[in-house]
């Protein structure tokens, strides 16, 4: 079985490494792919966003299974094209990712199904933006409507803060043509993952995600610092409450507006005093979350996403009991400008045991060395029984790799208030 994973950073090097691990032994290929998901499967030069190369390849190398790790080729159609030639896909068509792709139709359907959600106007640019940000109480969020890459979201306290974010979001192009403004919603946050068929759901883990680069959740907004899994909010009420409330209204939502949504379904919630409110879908995996997730997924990822891809949806998951902690070692400047072309060292020296993994983001290797390459370079992930045990073992194991201006949190696993995670 030939298996093709689209996508190059640390959550396609978890994908790829658990599907390796599938007793259904596959070949499995990686465009782009990174340096260390180079070490267990044959590396493709194209990039995510070349579709017509990408779909040649497939049918010249009679590819079985194409899972698409991140939103730009969902948003450009990809899964349909694939379809269309007849080849099996793991991942949501153009117009059912547009719960990720576009934030005011993701808005439209949460409000037009009742789905909790923060309320929200929409303004057709940025003067309409700034006329309308004076008559909002504060503090207010901003949302450019389209991809960004982590930088479409402002959350303003003061009128200066929300000029100054509007100012940013201008910056954008299409993907701020509209914008949303909407409340500010207080609470804690969590990742919730479905696979779904587009009428049942199944959850596929929770996780937190630490976004801002400083701890203590200080400084930009980032694609994540690191994370954890399971969040230590879930419980079997919340679950149905957020399945019954949330994911299942969403569901018949996009069946009816656009077309059933096939694949892994991300929300991200704030649990707020009112209960479980929406802030965003992605329409894929979260990264880093799936670092911390696929760890613990007892069962087999490839048996999993085939089912789904063909438009079916298993009756049960199966997970390892221990909890996990990714924590992501990013290169000086990141999230802004960032170094590039340093060495890394101590890699060798961590990653052999059990329970333990580097998984690469933003590397490649040259001469037997490893050099970075991305501002997210590796996440490292541990399993252990509980989450003290399991940010231990990953922060003893971070603290052995080493490269020019590297940083990471150390408060990945911890609170906001810095207490320990039972
Ligand atoms: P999003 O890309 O929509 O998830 O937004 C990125 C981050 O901005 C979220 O993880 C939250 O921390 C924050 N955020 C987004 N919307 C809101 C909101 N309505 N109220 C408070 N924080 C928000
Ligand atoms: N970690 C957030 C995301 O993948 O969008």
């Amino acid at each position: 079985m030939k298996v093709l994973v689209i996508g190059g950073g640390g959550r396609e090097h978890a994908i790829v490494w658990k599907l390796a691990r599938s007793p259904l032994a596959p070949d499995i290929y990686c465009a782009p792919g990174n340096g260390g998901i180079g070490e267990i499967a044959r590396l493709v030069d194209i990039q995510v966003d070349e579709v017509d190369r990408l779909l040649a390849f497939a049918r010249t190398e009679g590819i079985d299974l194409t899972v698409v790790g991140p939103e730009l080729p969902l948003s450009m159609g990809l899964v349909d094209r694939f379809q269309e030639a007849g080849l099996k896909t793991f991942g949501p068509r153009r117009m059912a990712a547009r719960i990720e792709t576009s934030k005011v139709f993701c808005k439209e359907l949460l409000l037009k199904y009742d789905v909790p959600t923060a309320r929200a106007e929409v303004a057709e640019g940025i003067d309409a933006a700034r006329r309308l940000l004076d008559r909002r109480p504060l503090p207010l969020v901003i949302k450019a409507e389209g991809l960004a890459a982590g930088k479409g979201v402002v959350v303003a306290a003061t009128r200066e803060e929300a000029d100054r974010g509007l100012d940013e979001l201008s910056g954008l192009g299409e993907a701020s043509r509209r914008i949303l403004i909407e409340d500010f919603l207080s609470g804690e946050e969590m990742s919730f993952l479905v696979l779904t068929d587009g009428e049942r759901a199944l959850p596929l883990g929770t996780a937190r995600d630490y976004k801002r680069v400083f701890d203590g959740d200080q400084g930009p907004n980032t694609g994540g610092m690191g994370t954890l899994s399971p969040s230590p909010l879930i419980g079997q009420d919340l679950e149905e409450v957020i399945l019954k409330r949330i994911i299942g209204p969403t569901l018949r939502g996009l069946s009816r507006e656009g077309e059933p949504y096939r694949g892994v379904l991300y929300a991200g919630l704030m649990l707020t005093s009112q209960g479980p409110m929406v802030l965003e879908y992605n329409a894929r995996f979260g990264d880093p979350e799936t670092q911390v997730i696929l760890p613990r997924l007892q069962s087999d990822l490839l048996a999993l996403m085939e089912q789904v891809a063909g438009g079916g949806l298993p009756s049960t998951i199966d997970w390892r009991s221990e909890a996990s902690v990714c924590v992501v070692a990013a290169a000086k400047g990141y999230p802004g400008p960032y170094r590039k072309g340093d060495e890394i060292e101590g890699l060798d020296q961590v990653g052999q045991s059990e329970g333990l993994f580097v998984f690469h983001a933003g590397t490649y290797r040259q001469n037997e060395k490893w050099l970075t390459r991305g501002g997210r370079v590796l996440g490292v992930t541990a399993l252990g029984n509980g989450m003290e045990k399991a940010r231990e073992r990953a922060y003893a194991a971070i603290r052995q790799i080493r490269f020019e201006g590297m940083h990471y949190r150390r408060d990945i696993g911890l609170t906001k208030s810095g207490q320990t995670i039972a």
